[in-house]
């Protein structure tokens, strides 16, 4: 079974997909860390992502390397950040990464969280959840995270999410029978426990379908 967990950056998504796997006994996948991988490729080996994207072997888990090497901390840079939303916006990219992206969650079972993951990586996926939160609340929980400007995160976070939504390809917008949540002021438990009854009743239609 496959739980898209899809949303702008901020959002909250890769907590709540974390943790939503955690309570399932699923395996988390974070597609955004395969997209900041390229990006990374890419600068360091100044080639453009699309000629970086279908050679790179890119290992997720505790820890993401490229090509052996770990670059956990590297891809969470705003460099990285960048370098990540310009090569997601080349759509040979994004090719070479949904084929790998629907191989890992085509057997087992999954959340996957991402930006296409409900309306292009599994379209058939049991559960689909599009996360929002208000930009100021996004801003303020990034710049938390990577202990930045909260006005410059602010700034940056409107370029990118106009780069991400507007894109020709796949560009972010909900599945047309996504689940939408907003997560401001919303506490992780609760949105968690959303998540996790959507599954359960996902799982009693399926057996009371046959
Ligand atoms: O979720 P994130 O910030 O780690 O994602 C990094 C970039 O990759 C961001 O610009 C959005 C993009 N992305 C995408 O286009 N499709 C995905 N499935 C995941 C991420």
């Amino acid at each position: 079974m496959v739980v898209a967990i899809d949303g702008p950056a901020g959002a909250g998504k890769s907590s709540v997909a974390r943790a939503v796997a955690n309570a399932l006994g699923f395996t988390y996948l974070d597609s955004g860390a395969m997209y900041r991988a390229v990006g990374l490729a890419a600068l360091e080996r100044e080639l453009p992502p699309s000629v970086v994207a279908p050679a790179l072997r890119i290992e997720l888990g505790d820890r993401v390397r490229i090509d052996g090497h770990d670059v956990t901390e590297a891809i969470r840079t705003p460099a990285a950040a960048e370098a990540a939303s310009r090569a997601a916006a080349d759509p040979a990219v994004r090719a070479a990464l949904v084929v790998q992206q629907r191989q890992i969650v085509g057997a087992g079972d999954w959340v996957a969280e991402g930006r296409d993951i409900g309306t292009v990586v599994a379209p058939e996926a049991a559960v689909k959840v599009f996360l929002t939160a208000s930009p100021e609340e996004r801003a303020r929980r990034r710049a938390q995270q990577i202990g930045a400007d909260l006005q410059t995160v602010l700034a940056e976070q409107a370029i990118r999410d106009e780069r991400d939504q507007t894109r020709e390809h796949s560009p972010l917008e909900a599945a047309p029978d996504a689940t939408l949540l907003d997560t401001t002021g919303l506490p992780l438990e609760q949105v968690v426990e959303r998540i996790v009854a959507l599954v359960r009743r996902a799982r009693a239609d399926a057996q009371a379908g046959g």
